[in-house]
């Protein structure tokens, strides 16, 4: 088994409040579904922050495929290839003008090739079901678009770890069907898929692992 994130024993208070993540570790596999449930509240995304660095703990470790994050620039560059994180509300993922931009703007980022950053964009946003909108202003768009379009981004990034956060929340059936046959084709493909989710219908029937946050650590349920 390949495990390709794992949270080693992390300690995490935010600057000027309590401790959220006391001792908390899980280990993510290739080819996993896994589904962290939680009440609001009790670290899930505070969890999910610290797999591509945008978090740092006070005690423990993040590995990513076998190598403890490096903070520096370099190595979170590194790190948010391999893992990506859409997070809850993509009002705070989606920045620029347009969807094509906000799309493009990993791929940019990484250095590639104008024509490789096109055909990234063009198979997430494909993927994502959101290619006829790639010229509207992100700000014009209904939630369901939003967040989709904010999935698009990451997964333009080729992560092979999907860290999704409470995503599904917002979308209807028909969008959230396709959300989840996303996430199955990732991992087809070979990756790791952890969504964050209140619901417990994904976590009987999609999920290959249930994870549960309590009291600042995460346990695996039997679920
Ligand atoms: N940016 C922040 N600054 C200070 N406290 C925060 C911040 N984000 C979250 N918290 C607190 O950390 C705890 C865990 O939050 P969070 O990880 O968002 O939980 P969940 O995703 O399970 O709802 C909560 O008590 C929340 O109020
Ligand atoms: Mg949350």
């Amino acid at each position: 088994m390949t495990i390709l994130v794992e949270w080693e024993d992390l300690l995490y208070r935010y600057p000027g409040g309590e401790v959220v993540l006391n001792g908390a570790s899980l280990q993510l596999a290739a080819g996993q579904r896994m589904v962290l449930l939680g009440r609001n509240g009790s670290g899930k995304s505070t969890l999910l922050r610290h797999a591509n660095g945008l978090l740092r703990p006070q005690r423990g470790r993040v590995i990513v495929a076998g190598q403890p994050l490096d903070y520096s620039r370099a190595g979170l560059n590194v790190v948010r290839r391999q893992v990506g994180l859409v997070f809850q509300n993509p009002d705070d993922q989606l920045f620029s003008a347009s969807v094509a931009q906000d799309i493009s703007f990993g791929p940019m980022n990484l250095g590639l090739e104008l024509d490789e950053v096109r055909a990234r964009v063009a198979e997430a946003a494909q993927m994502c079901d959101v290619a006829d909108l790639l010229e509207r202003p992100t700000h014009a768009l209904s939630m369901g678009q939003k967040a989709r379009v904010a999935l698009a981004g990451v997964l333009a990034m080729r992560p092979v770890a999907l860290l999704a956060d409470e995503v599904l929340a917002g979308l209807d059936p028909w969008a959230y069907e396709q959300v989840v046959a996303i996430f199955d084709r990732l991992v087809a493909q070979g990756g790791a898929v952890l969504l964050a989710t209140h619901d417990l219908r994904l976590a009987e029937g999609w999920a290959d692992v249930v994870a549960v946050m309590e009291q600042g650590r995460a346990c695996i349920s039997g679920i």
